[in-house]
């Protein structure tokens, strides 16, 4: 049985997975609306891994037999100005993630939970990856800067996410 506090953050998890979700699907919104449908297309494929992401939390919240609960997720609306703009959100974004995610490791131990935190670790590595691809793409983008070229390409190249 999990403590109230593992249970209490593993559902503020949850709770910041699905406004991940939120996030990236505003940001498909934006990019959409655009005609950018390369990064668009590569925002939604990201926003449903968030989805999977907390859906993770909510079946090993099931499988322990602690309570889920869904709170409100807020509003995921934003004025970017630049796609530059929106992947520097994504890293600064994702950085939260990892230090949440951290935290979360740091109270399984210092609970001595060992299934949640044997369950955490594939966050840990995931964080690692995100965060990786977040900065390859701002990278990029910095480097593009005002090139119309250059964003065509890397619309076309993000399209390509299956
Ligand atoms: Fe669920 Fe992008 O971390």
């Amino acid at each position: 049985m999990l403590s109230e506090k593992i249970q209490r953050a593993l559902n503020d998890q949850l709770n910041a997975e699905f406004y991940s979700w939120y996030l990236y699907l505003a940001m498909a919104a934006y990019f959409d609306h655009l005609n950018f449908n390369g990064f668009a297309k590569w925002m939604k494929i990201q926003a449903q891994e968030e989805m999977s992401h907390a859906m993770k939390i909510y079946d090993y919240l099931n499988v322990v037999n602690a309570k889920v609960t869904l709170n409100n997720i807020g509003s995921a609306a934003k004025d970017w100005v630049s796609p530059l703009e929106v992947f520097q959100n994504v890293y600064d974004h994702e950085v939260e993630v990892t230090n949440s995610i951290n935290k979360l490791v740091d109270l399984a131990i210092s609970e001595k939970d060992h299934a949640t935190n044997n369950f955490l670790i594939w966050f840990v590595n995931e964080q690692v990856e995100e965060i990786a691809i977040a900065d390859q793409i701002l990278g990029r983008l910095k480097f593009i800067g005002e090139s119309h070229n250059g964003l065509f390409f890397l619309d076309h190249e993000l399209g390509k996410r299956a």
